[in-house]
């Protein structure tokens, strides 16, 4: 069968293409470990604010110190509000949020962080993010819930003292 040149080198260039666009996606994901944020875990959000469920805890129990700097903290979105609405952790600290609602679709963003992700009823949101410079990192709500949307927030507290550590 005959194929023009030009048409021949439209086909290697398209395939080189595909090539180079495979090889990025293998670089992104193995080399630097970007992930496309998913589902964490299933969970029935008509129970999940009830004990034995993390999220069904008191505020102050909702952060758990895993080994010295590293921290998971069980956050519940629910209309209009976050709990716990604050948190608090010393600098250098490496935080991952596990993220769900007992309600509607809600949002949990960071600003000046990656974790930005959606919180869903009977799913659960995972991300991580090291606070390395002191100072109040405010979380918002950026998914559209209902009237007090605007007023669902709730704040990061990176405090100095983690240097002694
Ligand atoms: Cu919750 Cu907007």
């Amino acid at each position: 069968m005959h194929i023009d040149r030009y048409e021949r080198l439209f086909l290697y260039a398209a395939v080189a293409l595909l090539v180079v666009f495979m090889g990025a996606l293998a670089v992104s994901s193995f080399a630097f470990g970007i992930r496309v944020p998913t589902a964490y875990e299933q969970v029935d959000p008509r129970t999940v604010a009830t004990p034995p469920s993390p999220w069904g805890l008191p505020e102050a129990e909702r952060m758990r110190e895993l080994s010295p700097g590293r921290y998971e903290v069980y956050v519940l979105a629910q209309m209009w509000q976050f709990t716990p609405r604050t948190i608090i952790v010393p600098k250098g600290s490496q935080v991952t949020f596990y993220v769900t609602s007992r309600d509607i679709q809600h949002g949990f963003k960071i600003a000046n962080t990656n974790v930005n992700m959606m919180a869903l009823p009977g799913e659960v949101g995972v991300l991580s993010a090291t606070f390395d410079t002191p100072g109040t990192y405010n979380v918002i709500c950026h998914e559209y819930c209902g009237a007090l949307h605007h007023t669902m927030f709730g704040q990061i507290v990176v405090e100095e003292s983690g240097a002694e550590r």
